[in-house]
C-alpha cells in the first residue's frame, strides 16, 4: 500500500499519479488534500509520514508546489526518511543507499512526464542493505537527539 498526499500546489499531479499508480495496478491511499483550494501542507506530510512510520503504508508520495515544505514536514516524523527528487538518478539513489520510504516531488518544478518516471523508478528500486544500512542505522539514531 502507497500513502499519497500533497497540498493544493501538488493536488492535480496527485491525481495524475494516482490514475498512474491504478494503471500499474498498485494500490494506495490518498490523504489529502481533495480539492484545489489553498491549503496548509505541514498536515499532509504528516499524515503520510505517520502512515508510513506506523507501517500502515510501506511506501509513501508527498507533493507541493517545491516538493520542499512537504518533505521537510514529513521527515519531522519518526521513522521517516523523506527524499526530495527532482531526476531519475536520485529517486534510484536514494531507494539504493538511503533506504527512503517518502518520495517527495516538486509540481511546480517537475513536469508530469518526469514525476511519474521518478515515481517508477522509486517504486521499483529496493535498498541494497551493506554498508548503507549502518549509514541509515546512524541517521535514524539522531532521531534521539
Ligand atoms: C504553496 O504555495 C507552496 O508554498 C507549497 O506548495 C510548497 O511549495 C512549500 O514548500
Amino acid at each position: 500500500m502507497i500513502a499519497i498526499g500533497s497540498d493544493h500546489g501538488g493536488f492535480a499531479l496527485k491525481q495524475e499519479i494516482m490514475k498512474h499508480l491504478e494503471a500499474r495496478g498498485l494500490e494506495y491511499k490518498d490523504f489529502g488534500t481533495y480539492t484545489a483550494d489553498s491549503c496548509d501542507y505541514p498536515q499532509y506530510g504528516a499524515a503520510v509520514g505517520r502512515a508510513v512510520a506506523a507501517g500502515e503504508c510501506e511506501r509513501g508520495i508527498l507533493i507541493c508546489g517545491t516538493g520542499i515544505g512537504i518533505s521537510i514536514s514529513a521527515n519531522k516524523i519518526h521513522g521517516v526518511r523523506a527524499a526530495l527528487c527532482g531526476d531519475c538518478f536520485s529517486a534510484e539513489m536514494t531507494r539504493r543507499h538511503n533506504d527512503a520510504n517518502i518520495l517527495a516531488l516538486g509540481a511546480r518544478v517537475v513536469g508530469p512526464g518526469l514525476a511519474l518516471k521518478i515515481v517508477d523508478t522509486f517504486l521499483d528500486t529496493d535498498f541494497e542493505g551493506g554498508r548503507h544500512a549502518r549509514r541509515v542505522e546512524q541517521m535514524m539514531a539522531l532521531e534521539e537527539e
